[in-house]
């Protein structure tokens, strides 16, 4: 692929541990409630793929689960079988060939697992879902809480299953790898297992897992230990947090610095910083929704742990995009519905910041007509100034 000249930072490539990343446009993790008994299908190879076409640098794969038990519904991703493994392998070789870096975010529901999907309202699986094949199971957690009135309690793990989950995380990066992927991501964000341990709404255990910030941050440092136990010193590990539970008493940014600093010492590299989910759905977040409405808690992680950041969150302007990282707010910028919306957006984006070659971020089957289609207009626009 040509070399894009840049005078832009969003298309300045970028070197993280011994990987190299064409720009810092970044695929932010989507699920898409399309998975078979958890593996990808032709589904994903297109949607990750065609992200990669679109020149991305890095093309997230969805929260993808460690254990069966940690999806949140039937239909989402996982890596919990070795049989997965070759289905992922054959989208990441795609996706490298068309320049992008595969990345995968892992992950476990804990309690908000056996669910439905977000357009059938998140609703907790039940006795009729069961008639209909898709029966519920019971879910795990920190502390026997439900995070849906609806729900029932899930089941709080004992130090010794705690143990066997560590594993599976292990595991579950070990297949990654294996799979080809060059990033891994340690979903610890919006309400689900790892979260469920970090915030005090969640956790309400007695022992070494729970109480104090050390005890509730426990399991996940844990986690990446394991897992930069086996992802190679050569490629990147990021970690992705809900910055602030946005209640009293909770989850707070200073604990998200703490954690971000003791998480950078065991060997991560660069932490997303999202908001909310422990109570409610999803990404519920607590913070209003305006363009780059994470971006100050990207800066403050970067700022005050040291650490490289990524700014997720209503991104959706090339000039914005290029002024978060000019400004030392974070060192990439992650988009999500607006790739849904236009999965060229980082060919358009470059265009906009004024860099040559922009059609080269793009397939040289596209590039080579999309050129001659540039220099077409060129010619007209030139004739009509001469008018
Ligand atoms: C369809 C969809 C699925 C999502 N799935 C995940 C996910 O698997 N993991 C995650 O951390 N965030 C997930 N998110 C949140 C996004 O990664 C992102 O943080 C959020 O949408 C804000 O970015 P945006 O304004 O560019 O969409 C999802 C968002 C959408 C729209």
């Amino acid at each position: 692929m040509p070399a894009v000249s840049s005078p832009s930072l969003l298309f300045t490539p970028m070197q993280l541990r011994g990987l190299s990343i064409r720009n810092r446009v970044v695929v932010s993790p989507m699920c898409q409630y399309a998975s078979e008994e958890g593996g990808p299908t032709d589904y994903h190879l297109v949607h990750l793929g065609k992200f990669a076409m679109g020149g991305a640098g890095i093309v997230f794969t969805e929260e993808t689960a460690v254990e069966a038990r940690g999806r949140k519904s039937h239909h989402c991703a996982g890596i919990y079988d070795d049989a997965h493994v070759p289905a992922y392998r054959r989208i990441n070789e795609f996706i490298r060939s068309q320049g992008a870096v595969p990345a995968i975010q892992i992950g476990h529901g804990g309690r908000k697992g056996s669910g439905t999907a977000p357009w059938e309202g998140y609703r907790p699986l039940g006795d009729e879902d069961a008639k209909r094949g898709v029966p519920p199971w019971r879910t795990v957690s920190a502390s026997a809480v439900p995070a849906d009135p609806r729900a029932p309690a899930p089941h709080a793990l004992t130090a010794g299953e705690i143990a066997g989950v560590v594993t599976s995380w292990r595991t579950a990066a070990a297949r990654a790898l294996e799979a080809g992927y060059d990033v891994i991501e340690i979903h610890a964000a919006h309400g689900y297992l790892l979260h469920q341990f970090l915030s005090p709404l969640a956790n309400r255990r007695d022992d070494a897992y729970g109480g104090s910030l050390e005890g509730r941050m426990r399991l996940v440092l844990e986690i990446v230990e394991a897992v930069r136990a086996v992802w190679p010193p050569e490629h990147p590990v990021f970690m992705r947090v809900s910055a602030v539970d946005g209640s009293e008493n909770a989850w707070s940014m200073e604990d998200t610095v703490l954690l971000a600093r003791a998480a950078k010492e065991r060997g991560v590299d660069v932490v997303t910083t999202s908001s909310g989910g422990i109570a409610g759905p999803g990404t519920a977040a607590p913070v209003p929704r305006t363009p780059g409405y994470h971006v100050p808690y990207a800066a403050k992680v970067r700022r005050d742990a040291g650490i490289a950041t990524i700014a997720v969150g209503l991104i959706t302007e090339p000039r914005h995009a290029e002024d978060i990282l000019r400004r030392g707010e974070a060192d990439l910028v992650a988009l999500a519905r607006e790739l849904l919306w236009n999965p060229n957006w980082p060919a358009h984006a470059a265009r906009e910041l004024g860099v040559t070659g922009y059609l080269d971020l793009l397939p040289h089957g596209y590039a080579w007509w999309l050129k001659r289609r540039e220099d077409a207009r060129e010619a007209i626009r030139a004739a009509a100034a001469r008018k």
